[in-house]
């Protein structure tokens, strides 16, 4: 599994955001050490709060499927710009995955790497 194809598969996924509300689509492919991806949208509720970001929506069906090692997760969206994880999704990946490889694609279409430590340095653990 390339990276490239892990992008298209988050593109897949961006399809199905359910996001009335912002407009702004966004999808995840998770990349699991096994081979196994994972993909996510957002999903916006009435109540703003109750909102999930795709990378939690993809992150939380693969631990509840009994997978927590993570290689990779894809992220696109429909701003066409590359789409940084929000803070609490860092967060969450950082639970499971300190060393997370974060890829993006910007607006020019150009791939981009990132390891979540430098998206997330010191951050909270017990
Ligand atoms: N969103 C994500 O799905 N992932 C992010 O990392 C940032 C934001 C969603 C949440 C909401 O549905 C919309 O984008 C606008 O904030």
């Amino acid at each position: 599994m390339t990276y490239t194809e892990l992008l298209s598969i988050a593109d897949k996924a961006m399809k199905n955001a359910y996001a009335p509300y912002s407009e702004f689509k966004v999808g995840a492919a998770l990349l699991c050490s096994d081979g196994t991806v994972f993909t996510g949208c957002n999903i916006e509720n009435a109540t703003y709060g109750a909102t999930n970001c795709a990378e939690r929506t993809a992150i939380f069906k693969a631990v509840s499927e009994g997978h927590r090692d993570f290689e990779a997760i894809a992220i696109v969206s429909s701003g066409g710009d590359e789409t940084f994880p929000c803070g609490i999704c860092r967060q969450v990946m950082a639970e499971f995955a300190p060393e997370l490889k974060i890829i993006l694609r910007d607006k020019n279409g150009i791939e981009a790497i990132y390891q979540l430590s430098e998206l997330l340095p010191k951050s909270f653990s017990l």
